[in-house]
């Protein structure tokens, strides 16, 4: 795990927080007013966003993070590099990252295994002013997958 700024970042990376930046201005947050982006790298560089959706029914809201799995496995991309992840409130900006929640790390573990590779979560603050790196594996140690389902995972590669 690492803390950054946006100037250290590649240019890739840049281009990716940049991407999920553009994404949290379409979030659907009415009800908590934090609105979410999120930006995922495929093995073959495409980016592909997601933000969080809530509803009425408040334990249908879905995560930006999720939200962006959902869509790149939909456009037929499942092997995972990055993923970078912005907030902001309404009428304020995070002064500290917005790091992914419980639901969101298991399900980019899921991820994670299937690209046979570590995950890079780049989180950051509203003003990119603060930048955390952290992989997969340092956000959700000892985690429950596939292997011990024994499900051969990579064959599910794409
Ligand atoms: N949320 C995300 O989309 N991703 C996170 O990493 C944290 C939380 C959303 C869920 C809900 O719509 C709102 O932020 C407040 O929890």
């Amino acid at each position: 795990m690492k803390t950054t700024t946006y100037e250290k970042l590649t240019e890739i990376e840049k281009k990716l927080l940049d991407e999920a930046e553009k994404a949290m201005e379409n979030s659907y947050s009415p009800y908590s007013n934090f609105f979410v982006g999120a930006a995922i790298l495929t093995k073959d560089n495409k980016m592909i966003t997601g933000t969080n959706v809530e509803n009425a029914a408040y334990g249908n809201c879905i995560c930006a993070e999720r939200g962006a799995i959902l869509r790149a496995n939909a456009m037929g991309h499942r092997t995972y590099k990055a993923i970078a992840i912005i907030a902001k409130g309404k009428g304020f900006d995070t002064k500290q990252v917005t790091a992914p929640c419980g639901s969101c790390r298991q399900m980019l573990y899921e991820s994670s295994q299937v690209s046979e590779l570590d995950l890079k979560v780049i989180m950051s603050t509203t003003k990119k002013d603060k930048i955390i790196i952290a992989s997969i594996n340092e956000l959700l140690p000892l985690a429950f997958g596939p292997k011990e389902l024994e499900i051969d995972i990579k064959k599910y590669q794409k």
